[in-house]
C-alpha cells in the first residue's frame, strides 16, 4: 500500500473542461460504512463505496478481525458482521497504509474489544500524531504502546469492559470525536463527546441510521453527543454520496479555465462539508445547486460551476472544519484571483497527510506565485485570472491533495508543472486523471 516507486508526472495548461462528470464515494462516509457493517448482525449492502487506497485499508482490516466482505460484480459490497463485540484478534499487524481515518476510528473499535492490534503506516502516516486519540482511549481502559512522539507503529490492547468517559475535545477533530464514539459503542454506560466546534457528523448519522442510541444536543460547551454502549447495530442498504472533497478539484479547475462549464453530479454537501462551496461563492464562483435530495442520510446536488473571474477573500475562520481537506484546492483558487487571499485559523493542516501550509506554499511559489506562511494558514497573491508562470517541480510528500491540487494549477499556467510522483491520488481518488482527461482533453491544449 506504499508508494515504492514515484511516478512523476508533467501536467501543461488545456482548454476548458466541460461536461458531467460524477465523483467517486465520500471516503469518510465509506470508512464509517465498512466499520458499522462490520459490526452489524447480519448482511450489509453499500453501494457506492470509494474504492481507494484508504477505504481498502479498512476492509482489510476489518476482514483481519473477521468480517466478511466481498465487492459483487455489480460493484456493491456485501458485508457479513461480527457483532459488537465480535471483532477477532488479528493474526498479522494492521496495515493503515497512508490513512489516517482508518487509523484513529479502528483504533477506536479496538479499545472496547479483548484484542490487541498492531497499527503500521506508510512514512506519512508514521508521522502524523496519535496522541489525539492515545489519550481518550487510554482513559476509556485501551492500554497503548506507540513509538516515539505518540506515532505508529503502535500496538493497542483493548479491554472488556471499556470505562465510559465525557471527553471535551481539544482540537476540532471528526476522526477523535469518531475514534471515541466507536470505542463507546461496546463499552457499558454513556460515552459523551462535547465539541466546542462542530466537526464533520458523519459517524452521528451512521451509527443512528444503524440503530444506535445516540444524542446530539446543543450546550453552552458546544455539541454534546451520547451514545448509549453495549448497542446491537442492525445491516444496513447504503449508497454513499460523491465525495465533495474530491469535487473540490473540479469547482477549482472550472472556475479557473476559461470557458469552462461542468456538472459534477451527486455532490454530497452536508453542511460540515460544504465549507468550500461558500468560500469560492464569497471569491465570486459561478456555482449553482441542481436537483437537491438526500442519498444515504446525506444532503446531495449537482454542481454546475462555471470559469468566473475570482476576487482575494479573508477565509472565514469558522469554515475551518467544514473545508479542512479543501485548503489546497482553495489556495490554487487564490493563486489565480485578483489580490491577496488569506486564510488563517488552520493550524489543524500541518497535521495532516503532509505539512499542507508548508507543502503548497512551497510548490505554489515553485510556479511562480507569491505566498506567504502564518503558523495557522497562509497568504495567497493571485493573478487577477491570468495564467500563473508555472514551470515548477512539486514536491507532493505521498499527500493526494497536494499531488491533485497542483496537477489543477497547471491547468492554467503557461509553463508545465511537474509532480514528483503522482501515485498518491489512488489514496482518495483512483479515477483522477482519467476524469481529467475526459473534462478537457490532451488534444484541445492551448
Ligand atoms: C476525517 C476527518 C478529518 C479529515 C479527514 C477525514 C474523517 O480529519 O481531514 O480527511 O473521516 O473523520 P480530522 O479529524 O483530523 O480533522
Amino acid at each position: 500500500m506504499s508508494h515504492a516507486t514515484p511516478s512523476p508526472l508533467t501536467m501543461a495548461a488545456r482548454g476548458p473542461l466541460t461536461g458531467h462528470v460524477r465523483v467517486p464515494g465520500d471516503k469518510s462516509i465509506s470508512h464509517r460504512s465498512l466499520m458499522l457493517s462490520a459490526l452489524a448482525v447480519g448482511e450489509s449492502m453499500v453501494e457506492g463505496l470509494l474504492e481507494g487506497e484508504d477505504v481498502l485499508a479498512t476492509a482489510a482490516a476489518m476482514r483481519a478481525m473477521g468480517a466478511q466482505i466481498e465487492r459483487g460484480s455489480d460493484g456493491v459490497w456485501r458485508i457479513h458482521g461480527v457483532g459488537v463485540g465480535g471483532l477477532l484478534q488479528p493474526a498479522t499487524a494492521l496495515d493503515m497504509g497512508n490513512s489516517g481515518t482508518s487509523t484513529r476510528l479502528l483504533m477506536g473499535l479496538v479499545t472496547s474489544h479483548a484484542i490487541t492490534a498492531t497499527f503500521i503506516g506508510d512514512a506519512s502516516l508514521s508521522k502524523r500524531p496519535m496522541g489525539r486519540v492515545i489519550d481518550p482511549l487510554s482513559t476509556m481502559g485501551a492500554d497503548i504502546t506507540a513509538s516515539p512522539g505518540g506515532r505508529l507503529p503502535l500496538m493497542l490492547r483493548g479491554i472488556v469492559p471499556a470505562v465510559p468517559i465525557t471527553y471535551t475535545l481539544p482540537v476540532a477533530s471528526a476522526q477523535v470525536k469518531s475514534a471515541i464514539l466507536l470505542a463507546g459503542l461496546n463499552t457499558p454506560g454513556i460515552t459523551r463527546v462535547i465539541e466546542p466546534v462542530p466537526t464533520r457528523d458523519h459517524s452521528e448519522r451512521m451509527l443512528a441510521g444503524f440503530g444506535a442510541q445516540l444524542t446530539v444536543e446543543e450546550s453552552a460547551e458546544g455539541r454534546v453527543i451520547s451514545i448509549h454502549g453495549e448497542a446491537e447495530l442492525k445491516p444496513q442498504a447504503i449508497t454513499v454520496p460523491g465525495d465533495p472533497s474530491s469535487a473540490a478539484f473540479w469547482m477549482v479547475a472550472a472556475s479557473i479555465v476559461p470557458g469552462s462549464d461542468i456538472v459534477i453530479e451527486n455532490v454530497g454537501l452536508n453542511p460540515t462539508r460544504a465549507g468550500l462551496v461558500t468560500a469560492l461563492r464569497l471569491m465570486g464562483a459561478d456555482i449553482t445547486e441542481q436537483d437537491a435530495r438526500t442519498v444515504g442520510g446525506e444532503p446531495v446536488a449537482d454542481l454546475r460551476v462555471r470559469h468566473a473571474a475570482l476576487s482575494a477573500i479573508e477565509v472565514p475562520a469558522e469554515l475551518a472544519p467544514s473545508m479542512i481537506d479543501e485548503y489546497p484546492a482553495l489556495f490554487v483558487a487564490a493563486a489565480y484571483a485578483q489580490g491577496t487571499t488569506i486564510a488563517r485559523g488552520a493550524e489543524e493542516l500541518r497535521v495532516k497527510e503532509s505539512d499542507r501550509i508548508t507543502a503548497m506554499a512551497t510548490a505554489l511559489t515553485a510556479c511562480g506565485v507569491t505566498c506567504s506562511e502564518y503558523e495557522d494558514g497562509l497568504a495567497v497573491t493571485g493573478t487577477g485570472g491570468d495564467p500563473i508562470p508555472g514551470g515548477g517541480r512539486v514536491e507532493t510528500h505521498l499527500d493526494h491533495r497536494i499531488a491533485m491540487s497542483m496537477a489543477v494549477a497547471a491547468l492554467n499556467a503557461r509553463a508545465p508543472i511537474t509532480l514528483d510522483d503522482a501515485g498518491p491520488v489512488a489514496t482518495s481518488y483512483p479515477t483522477f486523471f482519467a476524469t481529467l482527461d475526459a473534462l478537457a482533453p490532451i488534444e484541445q491544449a492551448a
